[in-house]
């Protein structure tokens, strides 16, 4: 927002503030004042520091001592806090600051009598813009019952999981270097900052996060995790890789040695020798899983089937499918098992998973092939049509087999809906100036109680309603999803929107046409999708009324059944006008 204002500004463009809410204006105020009191806190531990005997004695020198030069402590905001009890607090009070707002930045207890930081080090945390955001305090006894680190309290301006260490100062060069390094602690950031190693974050002991990943995203594709190679540090590593693959980012890993941080590397080796190892020694994700969990595997066979399983699933998580599609070349060939039997190995998750969903689908109340949800006005006859019905006459859709219950065949044009959803569903279409999400389910809204598959029809239906709360789901939102069931098929969906198609005739009888190609702009996919899947409804309408039908119910005199076949045969002259002015050229069924 400030960026904005200073470029609208520069070059006198007028812009339009949307009015804040009484409530914004005073979130704003209220970060405002944090912001202040932190500044204040900041200069107080670096005076501390700089400028006092106990600090100059104790902490400068315990910097110094491991190897930081005056200008790295002042880029970083490092300071100290005494061993004191109340000086901070003291002295917030006296340069007349609220202790309301210092307590709320952690800076004291909740009594307002004790300094929160006492006898540590301290490291600024700064946000991406350069603001103190919060402090860690990091003890210099090496008593293994104290904490190491301390940190401020989460608050309105320091969310933990959307701060990355080092981001402020790093972002210049991890943009010219197009690539991020990750380490894991403070030292480590200033360390390597220092030896002239810039592009460098940490993610300070938690687990790597999406909101971190994303924060890197915007600077560079290319991330190197440089972790320690204890196997507290491997796991970790695991654990980034998978969640930076989903984010489409160029992973690779570098352990290092045994024993060694990149603090301790860089201020024993020097920053060229780092550069030198981390170059020769990251690794492709592959790689590095590979020969981490090759070695066990020796002469197992079943093992190595189960490394195998393990890394096509990691690469499964990639959403762009030519990156998908090499890196199972790479896995084939490093595995020494055939690229044919890896892409075999995801259809068959995929097959199992198709599967399983059927029967949870089939065995679901409302799933079966009566009412399938509550649209008003009709309901959906349970036998299949009669022979010289209209509807077999269509061409295009799979012959109903015998036996087979008649809402299974919707399922794929469903499914097809919300892989678009799921897919494509937060990008913009150009002409309509509304996400692919929004022209979708406005398009369709009328069908979605009408879903075969409960599941599709769920995703459907919950999408709805973020829109009505105008909210737009994108691919991560599924992949998370809380429900494992929504999360499996959204990771299904992306990884093999097009994989079906070698099952598809022979689970159908007829060969698959018109898939849509990989390559298709989802502008055009998205279209075809729609057209197939309303054909599909429309089809179905078709079915359940034909003059026959309606011949035999009025001679029975089931008024009420007449009536009902009449509303549908409204209902299907619309949806067929409908879709024909839109088609235009497409020939629908009488
Ligand atoms: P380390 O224990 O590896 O510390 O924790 P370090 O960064 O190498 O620190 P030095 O070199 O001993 O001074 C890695 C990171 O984990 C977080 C910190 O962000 C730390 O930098 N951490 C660790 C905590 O938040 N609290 C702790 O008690 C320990
Ligand atoms: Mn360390």
């Amino acid at each position: 927002m400030d960026a904005l204002r200073w470029l609208a500004r520069k070059y006198h463009i007028e812009i339009q503030e949307m009015e804040r809410t009484p409530e914004q204006m005073a979130e704003i105020q209220l970060s405002d004042a944090l912001y202040i009191v932190n500044e204040f806190g900041l200069k107080h531990f670096q005076e501390q520091l700089f400028e006092t005997d106990e600090g100059k004695s104790v902490a400068l020198a315990y910097f110094k001592q491991r190897g930081l030069r005056e200008d790295t402590i002042r880029a970083f905001g490092l300071g100290y806090a005494p061993e004191q009890r109340d000086l901070l607090v003291r002295r917030a009070r006296a340069s007349g600051h609220e202790i309301d707002l210092v307590k709320k930045v952690g800076l004291c207890s909740q009594d307002g009598s004790r300094d929160f930081f006492r006898g540590r080090v301290m490291f600024a945390i700064h946000n991406i813009s350069g603001k103190i955001a919060a402090f860690a305090g990091r003890t210099m006894s090496s008593d293994k019952t104290i904490p190491k680190y301390i940190n401020s309290p989460e608050t309105e301006i320091y969310v933990k999981n959307k701060t990355l260490y080092g981001a402020f100062q790093a972002k210049k060069a991890i943009r010219q270097r197009d690539e991020c390094l990750l380490v894991e602690g403070y030292m480590d950031v200033i360390s390597l900052y220092q030896a002239g190693i810039e592009n460098v974050v940490a993610s300070s002991g938690t687990s790597l996060t999406e909101g971190q990943l994303q924060l890197i995203k915007r600077n560079t594709n290319n991330l190197k995790i440089l972790y320690d190679g204890d196997p507290a540090g491997i796991k970790a590593a695991l654990r980034g890789l998978d969640l930076a693959l989903e984010q489409d980012l160029n992973v690779r890993i570098c352990l290092l040695p045994d024993g060694h941080d990149p603090d301790s590397y860089v201020q024993t080796f020097g920053g060229e020798a780092f550069s030198k190892f981390t170059t020769d020694n990251a690794k492709d994700f592959i790689l590095f899983k590979t020969e981490l969990l090759v070695e066990e595997t020796k002469g197992d066979p079943i093992r190595k089937a189960g490394l195998v399983k393990d890394i096509v699933a990691s690469i499964s998580k990639i959403p762009d499918p030519i990156k998908r599609s090499l890196y199972l070349k790479e896995c084939s060939a490093l595995m020494e098992v055939s690229e044919q039997a890896l892409i075999g190995e995801s259809n068959k998750l995929i097959t199992t998973l198709l599967k399983k969903r059927d029967e949870k689908a089939a065995r679901q109340p409302g799933a079966a092939s009566d009412s399938p949800g509550g649209t008003p006005g009709y309901e959906w006859p349970t036998e299949p049509p009669a022979v010289g019905d209209p509807a077999s006459v269509i061409p295009a859709f799979p012959p109903r087999r015998e036996g087979e219950v008649m809402t299974r065949s919707d399922e794929f044009q469903e499914r097809d809906i919300v892989r678009l959803l799921v897919q494509f569903g937060d990008q913009m279409l150009e002409k309509e100036g509304v996400s692919v999400a929004e022209f979708v389910l406005s398009d369709i809204e009328e069908s979605l109680s009408d879903f075969d598959n409960v599941l599709y029809g769920k995703l459907a239906a919950e999408c709805y309603q973020l829109i009505l709360e105008n909210k737009i789901a994108d691919q991560n939102f599924f992949i998370h999803h809380p429900e494992k069931e929504i999360s499996d098929l959204a990771i299904d969906l992306l990884t093999s929107p097009w994989d079906l198609s070698p099952n598809w005739e022979a689970r159908w009888g007829y060969p698959l046409q018109n898939q849509p190609m990989p390559d298709l702009n989802f502008d055009t996919d998205m279209r075809q999708a729609l057209y197939k899947f309303k054909l599909r409804k429309l089809k179905k309408l078709c079915e359940i009324v034909n003059p026959a039908r309606i011949k035999t119910a009025s001679e029975a005199e089931d008024m009420d059944e007449v009536m009902r076949l009449l509303r549908i045969q409204e209902k299907l002259k619309t949806t067929r006008n409908e879709l024909a002015l839109k088609t235009g050229n497409v020939v629908l069924p009488k």
